[in-house]
């Protein structure tokens, strides 16, 4: 709409009478007050407080500025008094905004906390877990905690004479090719299993000797279904006045039967290993088919876990222990062989893997 002079702040037709105009404008300024009145009426909330306050204060565009751009349109006699009114108007437009603020603040955060349930769950968190590897591994050094033997943390780099040496292998000995490892120098190596705990024992130990130690041992062997470079291993040794392979028997039974169930049976077969003598390899019947034979067990009825057998005299000597008075057993076993059994996986490869959609399972 174009400018017309005398015309006051809202389009109200001029009329040629100066001191009419001052009344017009006065009404327009009472029009304006009112209308203000009533959005104030009407704010609920932070957002219509705001557009409130900018529909009036606004710097460019608002109400109140918007008037008194207008204010060279009209005489200059009229010009203070309308000034001042639009600035009272101002003015009281500003502190009745500001009288508000807080309750609509106020207001707002309460709304706000209403539609938020405090109660709710919050996201979970999902956390590791414990590997089954690592699971199992627990369980057996707890098994045998419960019995009174001594847990060994021994290193993953071993001397050659705790690993082969002290075990009546020395150097050159056959039984050393099936367990080739990776050589540091020529003392240290990566431990092929787990049995030098039995020297480490009688070394630090007197009779009666009951020690275990768990742990990872490493191999020159492929990575495939059944083999891994990489496995854990448990190894058990006692050592005491009169023990005979009748106390290996009955704690291996005692043990097997807490591991894989009351039900499992247990064979002793002829076996060799350099440190023990006589040595055996150890059969539990068969989980799957609890002896009556299945493709698991190539229908024997049997699966092969561990070997074992009585001390080797050389063995005792070595390590300064007398055997004339004293005699012991040792066994040794893969517990990801027993994890392979116990859980029905058919491929080591698995365990190592850290696929977390196989891990979540255990
Ligand atoms: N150390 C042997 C291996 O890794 C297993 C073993 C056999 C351990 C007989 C023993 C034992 O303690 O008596 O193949």
């Amino acid at each position: 709409m174009p400018a017309t002079p005398g015309v006051a702040v809202f389009g109200v037709p001029r009329t040629p009478v100066s001191g009419y105009e001052v009344v017009r404008m006065n009404e327009s300024i009472d029009t304006l007050r009112q209308e203000f009145e009533q959005d104030f009426a009407a704010i609920s909330d932070m957002e219509t407080w705001k557009s409130v306050r900018d529909r009036y204060l606004a710097r460019d565009s608002g109400v109140i500025t918007t008037a008194l751009k207008k204010l060279r349109d009209i005489p200059k006699e009229d010009r203070p008094a309308f000034g001042q009114a639009m600035n009272r108007l101002r003015t009281f437009v500003e502190e009745r905004l500001q009288e508000k603020f807080a309750a609509v603040r106020d207001a707002d955060l309460a709304s706000k906390l209403q539609k938020t349930d405090v109660t709710r769950p919050g996201f979970p968190i999902s956390l590791g877990a414990v590997h089954p590897i690592k699971q199992l591994q627990k369980e057996i050094e707890q098994i045998f905690v419960s019995m009174g033997f001594q847990v060994f943390d021994l290193p993953e780099i071993e001397k050659d004479y705790y690993n082969f040496e002290a075990l009546n292998m020395p150097r050159n000995h056959p039984a050393r090719d099936a367990q080739d490892t990776f050589y540091f120098d020529q003392t240290n190596l990566l431990r092929t299993h787990c049995s030098a705990v039995q020297v480490h024992s009688m070394e630090a130990m007197k009779p009666p000797i009951r020690a275990i130690s768990t742990g990872k041992v490493y191999r020159r062997d492929p990575f495939d279904a059944t083999h891994s470079p990489m496995f854990y291993q448990v190894d058990v040794i006692v050592v005491e006045e009169g023990i005979t392979m009748g106390d290996l028997k009955g704690m291996l039974d005692a043990f097997l039967k807490r591991l894989f169930g009351p039900g499992t049976l247990m064979r002793l077969r002829p076996g060799f290993f350099p440190f023990v003598e006589p040595g055996a390899e150890v059969d539990i019947s068969c989980i799957f088919c609890s002896g009556r034979g299945c493709a698991k067990c190539k229908q024997s009825g049997w699966i092969e876990i561990l070997g074992a057998g009585m001390v080797h005299p050389k063995v005792l000597r070595m390590s300064n222990i007398d055997d004339s008075r004293y005699s012991g057993f040792a066994w040794g076993m893969g517990i990801d062989r027993v994890a392979i059994l116990k859980y029905g996986v058919d491929d080591i490869r698995l365990f190592f893997d850290n696929d977390l959609r196989f891990l979540r399972q255990f």
